[in-house]
């Protein structure tokens, strides 16, 4: 059995951000597991399945990348694909507090799994779905922000 992260988030959409952890952890870790969850304090654009599906395509060429959902606890589903690692991306300090809750949340739940942070590449720190989608809903261009395949679904939620 090789090593197993899972990477974990809304991801209502993917950006460039989120595709850079998660391209770089796939260099660090044998398997990286995608996995889109439900955050109770959001209400998301994109449907479960459309999210998954907006990664899968951004990640088609990473063979080491797998994209599913889950509905329920995350170290629940960490323990499912028997990862040890869950790997979350940090932007600037204004990230640390509610990911100190959940990463101990998470900790309290299930002790064996351990998080492991990367900060996010300058370039994006600034970025977050939320901002795309806002952007997005004025027709503001998000070309340099989000894959090609995001730009094209967020022009059809709010155009089509
Ligand atoms: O991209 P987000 O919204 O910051 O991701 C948060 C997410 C989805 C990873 C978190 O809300 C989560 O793990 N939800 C599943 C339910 C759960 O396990 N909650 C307890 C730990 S916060």
């Amino acid at each position: 059995m090789g090593n197993i992260a899972v990477c974990p988030g809304s991801f209502d959409p993917v950006t460039l951000g989120h595709l850079d952890i998660i391209k770089r952890g796939a260099k660090i870790f044998d398997e990286v597991y995608v996995c889109v969850l439900n955050n109770s304090s959001k209400k998301p654009l994109f449907t479960v399945e459309e999210r998954c599906e907006l990664i899968r395509q951004a990640t088609k060429d990473l063979p080491n990348i797998k994209v599913e959902s889950f509905h329920g606890l995350l170290v629940d589903y960490a323990k499912q694909k028997e990862a040890k690692v869950i790997l979350r991306g940090l932007r600037a300090v204004t990230d640390f507090e509610y990911e100190m809750q959940g990463t101990s949340m998470n900790k309290v739940l299930d002790d064996e799994i351990e998080t492991f942070f990367m900060m996010t590449n300058n370039q994006y720190s600034f970025l977050s779905s939320s901002i795309v989608k806002e952007v997005a809903k004025y027709h503001g261009s998000v070309k340099e922000l989000v894959p090609k395949e995001v730009e094209a679904a967020l022009k059809e939620k709010f155009n089509g």
